[in-house]
């Protein structure tokens, strides 16, 4: 269904993505994962026709979508990270008024109206105007007019970023619904949300795709390791080398908060080195002051990811 190669783009000198490739098959449900400003929206707006690429080249159906541009739009439907909703519309009106600017007959609008409006849960709201809707129902609103002309592809960009958490598992459902007949490419930040809802995940950091994999497989990979934080009461510059050479232990790495000496240590996974810990720091008369198993952030694991070697 989509097939980008090379794909580049700079913003003036500073380069937002470099040699992005990756493939789409029909009915897939793809995710983006990354922070912000890895290059997720820009991904999207060239694949979606948007934004010419600097370098490279992306097909849709076999659609180039900078040389043949109009069969390829025709294709996707997209929902932007801001949807440029008109707020003095009804919802109805609005979405009449995005169907006729895709070229939709009149009379082919007025069904298709109604089953959008049903899927997305629209219906209480049809005669609202948009501007008095909670951002929850806009993004409906938002997903209404990028399925409207019944596109094979749908591009969600953050699709639940800023939305209250009700309306947040309502909107994955919706997608994950619209993921049995439509190919769908979303992008998050949240590694559970993508998780969730994905078939497959790109995860993609400073411009870069640095990891490419069905989310159990990702999860997998990334159980591999643990941390702690330990707080010691001792010299700083002898404590460091001990805590290192335990066996397990990856990396440690140090932090002075008025006079607080706490070390975050990067352990294997699965042997629980608390014993060992405690065991070096008494025996050395050090005091151990705190000793915590630390959950890993979303941070840390693209962090690990791009400096892991066997991802
Ligand atoms: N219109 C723009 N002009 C200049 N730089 C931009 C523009 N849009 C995005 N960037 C930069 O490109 C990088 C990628 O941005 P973006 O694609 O929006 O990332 P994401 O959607 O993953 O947060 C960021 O460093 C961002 O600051
Ligand atoms: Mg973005």
């Amino acid at each position: 269904m989509i097939k980008a190669e090379s794909l580049t783009h700079y913003y003036g000198p500073y380069p937002a993505i470099q040699d992005v490739n990756f493939g789409v098959r029909r009915g897939e449900i793809l995710g983006f994962l990354g922070p912000n400003g890895a290059g997720k929206t820009t991904t999207m707006r060239i694949i979606t026709g948007f934004l010419p690429p600097t370098r490279g080249t992306v097909t849709l159906d076999g659609y180039d979508v900078v040389e043949q541009s109009l069969e390829a739009r025709r294709r996707v439907g997209y929902l932007p990270e801001t949807v440029p909703l008109y707020t003095d519309m009804s919802v109805n009106n609005y979405l009449k008024y995005m169907g006729t600017l895709r070229g939709m007959a009149p009379s082919a609008i007025k069904p298709r109206l109604s089953d959008v409006i049903d899927v997305c849960r629209l219906g209480d709201y049809r005669k609202t105007h948009i501007g008095k809707l909670s951002k929850g129902f806009r993004q409906r609103v938002g997903i209404a007019q990028a399925i409207l002309h019944q596109p094979q592809l749908l591009v969600l960009d953050e699709p639940t970023i800023g939305i209250d958490p009700i309306q947040v598992v309502e909107t994955r459902k919706l997608i994950q619904e619209l993921g049995r007949d439509q190919t769908v490419v979303l992008s998050s930040h949240i590694l559970p949300e993508v998780s969730m809802i994905c078939d497959r995940v790109l995860i993609i950091n400073e411009g870069h795709i640095v990891a490419e994999d069905t989310p159990k497989n990702l999860a997998d990979g990334l159980q591999g390791v643990e941390r702690l934080e330990v707080e010691i009461g001792g010299p700083a510059a002898e404590v460091l080398p001990v805590l290192k050479a335990i066996r397990g232990v990856h990396d440690v790495s140090h932090t002075n908060r008025d006079g607080r000496h706490t070390y975050m240590i990067q352990a294997d996974a699965g042997q629980d080195l608390r014993d060992a810990i405690s065991q070096v720091v008494i025996g050395n008369g050090w005091s151990l002051r705190g000793l915590q198993m630390v959950g890993m952030s979303l941070e840390e694991i693209f962090l690990r990811l791009t400096t892991h070697e066997e991802l």
